[in-house]
């Protein structure tokens, strides 16, 4: 489909879902099922972590309801603005929540650090961060990551939810783009 857009191809489909399979189950571990806060609350940050939520959530073996947020920290730019802005707030209090933020990826870190900010503020009863992907300069934010799939190089990666410019999303795996298409 984007053949000449892609450089490589750096995660599998399969070995997205294998690893989405072991989170899940570590995630699982933590969360005891019929606990008085309720069942646990999955916040998914829109749009990247679309594809990574929907497989995660039914890759838990436990029963989940899912909130969204929509928060823009890029627009059109390969490296982020230092500016996080609220697109789509949560729809339902999430005071005396377990809540579980679903990210494809930590970058810089900086809309995660300002998402924990912001939810913690709305005292859930605990407040974690699932990602799919991490950075190397994510390791410079305040912010304990308990459970990450990738570790990956600084390249400007993207598919499965993740966009340069809105395109390449609905590429079913992680690939690098091609310098020629933000270069050009
Ligand atoms: C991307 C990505 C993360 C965030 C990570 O979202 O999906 O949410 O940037 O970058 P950071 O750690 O440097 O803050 P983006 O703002 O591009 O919006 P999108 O999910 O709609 O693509
Ligand atoms: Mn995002
Ligand atoms: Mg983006």
């Amino acid at each position: 489909m984007y053949e000449n857009d892609i450089a490589s191809v750096l995660i599998s489909e399969e070995e997205i879902k294998q690893r989405t399979t072991e989170l899940a189950q570590s995630v699982a571990k933590r969360y005891p099922v019929g606990a008085p806060e309720g069942d646990l609350l999955l916040i998914g940050v829109l749009k990247g972590a679309i594809f990574f939520m929907t497989d995660f959530a039914r890759a838990l073996p436990i029963p989940t309801q899912m909130e969204f947020m929509a928060v823009s920290s890029y627009g059109s730019s390969t490296s982020s603005s230092g500016v996080v802005r609220i697109l789509k707030d949560l729809d339902k209090d999430i005071a005396g929540r377990h809540v579980l933020i679903v990210e494809d990826i930590i970058d810089s870190g900086l809309t995660l650090s300002w998402l924990m900010r912001n939810l913690s503020q709305r005292n859930p009863a605990s407040l974690e961060v699932v990602t799919l992907l991490r950075k190397p300069d994510a390791v410079k934010i305040d912010v304990d990551v308990a459970d990450v799939g990738f570790d990956i190089p600084n390249e400007f990666v993207v598919g499965y939810g993740l966009d340069y410019d809105e395109r390449y999303r609905d590429l079913p795996y992680i690939g690098t783009l091609h310098p020629k298409v933000y270069s050009s």
